[in-house]
């Protein structure tokens, strides 16, 4: 099987623009998990789509399309907060693994693939040899957050968004089914004082010597 990093931590700590940049850089397959969340919630609004309705939630996740997985729709804050209430139910969790598990199969060629989400290291992968736990302080994702809404020229409120975030990683923390938390083989990347070009020549460091040592124990 091919190798597998896993990227998880909270949201708005840089977990995909930090992926992205290796997935271009070492030219290897990405897949950003929260995605799959994201494309059932829309689904779930075009068609009105009740929380409640086990039965066409299931349907949304069995019938997804990369069409649906890479729309361009799947950020707003209306997605953000039923992607988050949606993730606590397991009957979508475990939908969403086969997904997640099928994934790295298609790239047996390739010399890694990257998957970023929450429980990644934890769940979907346990038996990774390179995992990663990104984390910063809510406040300051916040802040990066609300910065790059105001270079898009868009308008929001800082307080909201540190409140929308917040709110966010009470669920991810605390929900019963694969809960946000550090697999126990993972590297904590803290980037609350680093921008994110000092993130990715940290994570190049930390990949060259963990593909090394992934290597050494095969
Ligand atoms: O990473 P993101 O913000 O795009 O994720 C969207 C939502 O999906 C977020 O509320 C957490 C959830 N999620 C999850 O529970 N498990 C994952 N592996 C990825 C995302």
């Amino acid at each position: 099987m091919v190798e597998i990093i896993t990227i998880d931590g909270p949201a708005s700590v840089g977990k995909s623009t930090l992926a992205k940049k290796i997935s271009n850089y070492y030219e290897v397959p990405l897949l950003n998990s929260g995605r799959l969340y994201r494309a059932v919630a829309l689904k779930m609004i075009n068609n009105k789509i009740n929380i409640r309705n086990k039965y066409k939630i299931l349907h949304c996740a069995q019938t997804l399309t990369n069409k649906n997985i890479n729309s361009k729709d799947l950020f707003s804050s209306k997605i953000d907060k039923i992607a988050s209430e949606i993730s606590k139910k397991k009957y979508l969790r475990n939908q969403l693994k086969i997904y997640q598990r099928e994934f790295p199969k298609k790239y047996t060629g390739k010399k890694f693939v990257v998957i970023e989400g929450r429980d990644i290291g934890t769940e979907i992968f346990p038996q990774a040899k390179i995992k990663i736990f990104m984390w910063a302080d809510a406040k300051i994702r916040a802040r990066r957050r609300y910065l790059q809404f105001l270079k898009k020229g868009g308008k929001c409120s800082l307080k909201r968004i540190y409140k929308e975030i917040v709110a966010r990683d009470i669920n991810d923390l605390n929900r019963k089914i694969a809960p946000l938390q550090p697999a126990v083989n993972s590297v904590l990347l803290d980037t609350s004082y680093l921008d994110i070009e000092q993130a990715f020549n940290v994570l190049k460091k930390l990949l060259v010597n963990k593909l090394y040592e992934a290597r050494i124990s095969e």
